[in-house]
């Protein structure tokens, strides 16, 4: 569901601030320093529970505020849907959802899809399988809704079964006994994951062809264990290095999304410029699949100009453009970003100034 309104108070710099963005594009443009990211920051903030920044909350506190607080009115097809919340210093989340205390972010999450892409999106090939475990898991998420609980379960079990192995002194058959659910819930979040996967391939060829005719990338998940065996099987075959580890090494948790030209890891072999095109790729593939279902997303896309040369952003502009999802895009420079848009979109453009947000023309397409 698209934002119809967004309050932002006391995060970083922006003391208050209020805005109507467009259902589709919204250009903020301002200084460095001005804020830009910070209102990327806050709509992040209000479907993750997390800033992209910092996994410290105190950071974007305005500084000696007790609270920072984020609040949407989120558009439904007739009718408007508020959301909020609230972070304090002490850690306290405060989440709303039409005016009722939720306990889990992941409510939000569910009605506010959001992805970034932002000049950190290229850890994604570069940073640990973790980044990519994370990405698969958000498209599975919003794919399958057996996944969250599923993950979250598999997750403690997982944890249960390592503590165990952390304190020694188990034998094979006590945890043999732990492995049951273990087993049963670690297939359910591989299986969803798989399919997650396969459906999001083709989405991913098509898009980076888009971008760029002479990409030739596949993916390549990998299940976390020996692909010829069932996880039970793995987890028995590996019970005694389990031990001598004090860890479970083979599962679900060792998943990775390979990401592969035909010369190697497209790490080691392409280009800055074009691992940069196959991480929008990505991030944009997995946008369209959500689209597909009935259920745009929001982007927030972080300095684009810094990361694109003119000719693949336009391409990407209108990619996103496609997807009929809402955008928020910053830029230190106005230029940089006209004429990317088509004339039927409606486009409004946002100064940010220390902190301060005003709408202004400019808005070639009205
Ligand atoms: N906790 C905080 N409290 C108040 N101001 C902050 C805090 N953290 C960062 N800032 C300031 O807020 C501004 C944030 O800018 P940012 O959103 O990164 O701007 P831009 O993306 O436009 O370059 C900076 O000027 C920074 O000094
Ligand atoms: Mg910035």
């Amino acid at each position: 569901m698209p934002l119809a309104r967004l309050d932002i108070a006391k995060l970083r710099n922006l003391t208050k601030i209020q805005f109507e963005p467009s259902h589709q594009v919204n250009v903020i443009v301002g200084e460095n320093g001005s804020g830009k990211t910070s209102v990327l920051e806050a709509i992040h903030l209000l479907s993750y529970g997390r800033s992209f920044r910092s996994h410290k909350h105190k950071t974007y506190i305005q500084h000696d505020q007790a609270e920072c607080i984020v609040f949407a009115q989120l558009k439904a097809s007739t009718s408007v849907f508020p959301i909020g919340l609230k972070r304090a210093r002490d850690g306290a989340i405060d989440v709303r959802v039409q005016g009722e205390k939720v306990h889990s972010i992941v409510e939000l999450a569910e009605r506010l899809p959001v992805q970034l892409i932002n000049p950190d999106a290229f850890r994604l090939l570069e940073g640990s399988p973790k980044i990519r475990r994370q990405f698969v898991d958000w498209g599975a998420f919003h794919f399958d809704v057996q996944f969250m609980p599923a993950w979250r379960d598999w997750q403690k079990a997982l944890k249960q079964r390592n503590s165990l192995l952390k304190r020694g002194k188990i034998s094979p058959n006590l945890l043999a006994a732990f492995d049951q659910e273990l087993i049963r819930l670690g297939g359910t979040v591989n299986e969803v994951r798989q399919a997650y996967v396969k459906h999001l391939i083709p989405y991913f060829k098509t898009v980076l062809n888009a971008l760029s005719d002479e990409l030739d990338v596949s993916l390549n998940f990998t299940q976390g264990w020996d692909a010829q065996k069932t996880l039970a099987e793995a987890l028995e075959s590996g019970v005694n290095r389990d031990i001598e580890l004090g860890y479970t090494h083979s599962g679900p948790q060792r998943a990775d999304l390979r990401v592969k030209t035909k010369a190697g890891d497209a790490l080691d072999t392409l280009s800055r410029g074009q691992q940069k095109l196959v991480v929008s790729a990505l991030k944009i593939a997995q946008g369209q699949v959500l689209t597909d279902m009935g259920r745009p997303l929001v982007f927030l896309v972080d300095d684009l100009p810094a990361e694109l040369d003119a000719n693949h952003r336009q391409k990407l502009c209108r990619l996103l453009e496609s997807l009929n999802s809402q955008i928020f895009i910053t830029s230190v420079g106005s230029d940089s970003l006209d004429f990317v848009w088509s004339d039927a979109t409606d486009v409004r453009h946002f100064a940010m100034r220390n902190g301060e947000l005003q709408r202004v023309a400019g808005d070639l397409n009205e």
